[in-house]
């Protein structure tokens, strides 16, 4: 069974993608790839969960469009005709800001590896994701790939090899999903133009997360749960500044920091999409969780191995 790993962003995102780092987690949950090895006709991929069926094939994909061209970007990197039944499990929300395509993605690689018997380095397996991940996002920084191929919890920055981090107690989170649909590239987009409109004013904002990156590192090496969650609400207030909140989200924050949570930010690209809540356990968890669902949220309890 072919993996990748689930993710969420603990600090740094939107900086990372202009050269600045960013902390990261892997989540417990991922995309899990078992395949079939024929010769002839098309590779297919069906998304169990999803109820998702594409192929390699120049019958274009009605509903899932780039999901196909993904597919044909991955199967281009082998020059062999063997071609795979692909059969994913994806246990993350999709569409969240959990890293699933990246997690989809570096499974399908590994299986196609795996029916090759070909063995790489996580580090390969990152790199040849990327072109995936670019049929979604345009410009990636990469990290989503790196965190599905590597997983555990690291900072990672554009073009060089994850650091990886080794917390001093496990970490519990709880993500919720506004249910507001944002869309990563135009995010991303808008956080370019502001920087060029007004490079000293936005690199600051990235100076002031690349610091909030390394003070979160120590924390967490530390165990210091409190200094963390006050972490989390510095780097919400800098996404915030770069319009990346919504009401719904600064909604979701206050019930969870109501419910005790030790800090909440968004997490991804923002303008909608998913909030992260750091807990102190699995009881803690459970009453932040309950919250949130109060609300009406999809709600995913993370919890990270240290
Ligand atoms: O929405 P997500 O979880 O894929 O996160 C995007 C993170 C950004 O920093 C906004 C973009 C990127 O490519 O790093």
């Amino acid at each position: 069974m072919a993996q990748g790993h689930g993710k969420v962003i603990l600090f740094g995102e939107h900086g990372v993608v202009h050269g600045r780092p960013a902390l990261a987690l892997a989540v417990q949950d991922g995309a899990e790839v078992r395949f079939e090895a024929r010769y002839g006709g098309p590779t297919t991929l069906h998304i169990l969960p999803w109820d998702v069926r594409i192929d390699t094939s120049d019958v274009p994909s009605q509903d899932a469009a780039p999901l196909q061209s993904a597919l044909k970007v991955a199967r281009a990197l082998y020059d062999d005709d063997l071609e795979l039944d692909l059969h994913a499990q994806m246990n993350l929300p999709g569409g969240a800001g959990m890293g699933s395509s990246a997690a989809l993605g570096v499974a399908v690689l590994r299986a196609m590896d795996e029916a090759r018997g070909v063995q790489r380095e996580d580090a390969e397996i990152c790199e040849r994701s990327l072109a995936w991940e670019r049929v979604f996002h345009g410009n990636p920084s990469g990290v989503d790939n790196a965190m599905a191929a590597h997983g555990g919890v690291a900072i990672f920055r554009k073009g060089e090899p994850i650091q990886r981090i080794v917390p001093r107690n496990p970490v519990y989170l709880v993500a919720a999903n506004s249910g507001e649909s944002s869309s990563t590239k135009e995010m991303v987009a808008s956080v370019a133009r502001q920087y060029e409109r007004d490079p000293e004013r936005v690199g600051k904002v990235f100076d002031g997360m690349a610091s909030i990156v390394s003070n979160g590192r120590l924390a967490l090496e530390q165990g210091n749960l409190r200094h963390l969650g006050q972490l989390m609400q510095l780097n919400h207030g800098l996404l915030s500044s770069l319009m990346l909140s919504t009401p719904t989200l600064e909604d979701m924050i206050r019930r969870a920091t109501e419910a005790g949570a030790l800090g909440a930010k968004v997490t991804g690209a923002g303008g909608g999409g998913c909030m992260i809540a750091l807990v102190e356990g699995k009881e803690h968890q459970a009453q932040v969780a309950a919250a949130l669902r109060g609300l009406d949220k999809a709600v995913y309890e993370v919890e990270t191995k240290a």
